[in-house]
């Protein structure tokens, strides 16, 4: 067949989406189609962020344009993901980031705390929303818990106001709770319990909101994606092997169509232990670059790896988060952290450019 546009259009009608049920060509997925020589380049729209299904699309379409015009024709894809915007955004909030993980215990609200601190340091509106159905922690982080949202009229209608610490608006499943007291909080009760921290809350003018999930792939990340549009999310793991094995089962999960978000990095965290007597020791204590190495094999960036620092705990149990004490070392390991996050976020926004852009001149 002679290479020229109506041809490669012609033989890319055939090739099917699966997941829009049509040919690229029909759904207008095909943009910027050139021909120069023996050489096709075209951008591919692809309306999910899986890498499989993007993959998938790639080597349908570079077979298409084999099988039609042989060999010796070069063909060079583009494959650009446009995920639609499921559900509702969350009036009053910009962008949602969720922080994950695979198992318990690596970091997750030591991470979300500080992130949090960092991103209002540097002029951001900032929420937190604490997830957690196992043991919510970021009001002892936070050093807010004997408190409890109050409610307020706004417009006609009943909405609760988030407690506010160091600047950041905290709504947490710990609120809703006495403390000590086992709850086994069960899918409706969650979903309920998430709409209301999402929905029935009087949220101003947030940049973002950071939302601290329990471990693991379960009910509450569903509820999640189901209730509100995520933008990212943040893995957190330690090097140690079943860690990153749990890591790895987070980010399929991210990846399945029905939860499609992004991660937009991972965070290494207990990377080594440098005791304070011995200032240029390093100990690997959980294994050395598991999660630095995981992002290289799979290609998802690296946000940082963070160490085992004793001050980050007795803060954290201290109600004051670690990135509060300026000029430590540790400050400036959360501090290139919050960097790293603001980089991806906005490189981010730029690739789906239907979600809400975060002004980042503040
Ligand atoms: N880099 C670090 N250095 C020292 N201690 C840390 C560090 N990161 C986390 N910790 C401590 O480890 C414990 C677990 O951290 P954290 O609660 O943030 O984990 P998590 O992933 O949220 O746990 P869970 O799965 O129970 O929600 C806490 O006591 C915290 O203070
Ligand atoms: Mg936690």
């Amino acid at each position: 067949m002679e290479l020229n546009s109506t041809n490669v259009l012609s033989a890319l009608g055939s090739v099917l989406d699966p997941v829009e049920k049509k040919d690229v060509v029909t759904l207008g997925n095909v943009k910027e189609l050139k021909i120069e020589g023996n050489k096709i380049s075209f951008d591919l729209i692809v309306k999910s962020a899986a890498l499989q299904h993007k993959k998938r699309m790639e080597d349908a379409c570079s077979f298409a344009m084999e099988r039609n015009f042989g060999s010796e024709v070069t063909c060079e894809i583009n494959v650009i993901s446009k995920v639609p915007v499921k559900e509702e955004g969350i009036p009053g909030v910009k962008t949602i980031i969720a922080i994950a993980s695979g198992k318990g215990g690596v970091g997750k609200s030591t991470v979300t705390a500080n992130v949090a601190l960092g991103l209002a340091k540097k002029g951001y509106n900032v929420a937190i929303v604490d997830a957690d159905v196992y043991g919510p922690s970021i009001p002892i982080m936070f050093n807010v818990t004997d408190e409890t949202p109050a409610s307020m009229d706004v417009n006609g209608v009943n909405k609760m106001v988030p407690v506010e610490a160091y600047g950041i608006k905290i709504m947490s499943l710990g609120f809703f709770t006495e403390p000590n007291q086992p709850v086994t909080w069960r899918g409706a009760m969650v979903t309920k319990a998430l709409k209301q921290m999402f929905f029935d809350t009087h949220w101003v003018d947030i940049d973002f909101m950071l939302v601290d999930l329990p471990p693991g792939t379960g009910d509450i990340h569903l509820s999640l994606v189901q209730s509100t549009s995520v933008s990212s999310a943040i893995m957190v793991t330690t090097p140690q092997d079943v860690a990153i094995a749990d890591v790895v089962r987070g980010i399929e999960m991210f990846k399945l169509p029905n939860i499609n978000v992004p991660v937009l990095g991972i965070i290494e965290n207990m990377a080594w232990f440098t005791p304070a007597e011995l200032p240029d020791n390093k100990y690997f204590i959980f294994g050395k670059n598991g999660g630095k190495d995981l992002a290289e094999k799979i290609g998802v960036p690296l946000i940082g790896q963070l160490p085992l620092i004793q001050s980050v705990r007795e803060a954290g149990d201290a109600g004051r988060p670690a990135i509060l004490q300026e000029s430590t070392s540790v400050n400036k390991y959360f501090v290139d952290i919050v960097d790293k996050v603001l980089m991806l976020q906005e490189k981010r926004e730029k690739e789906l450019p239907h979600t809400s852009v975060v002004q980042m001149t503040k």
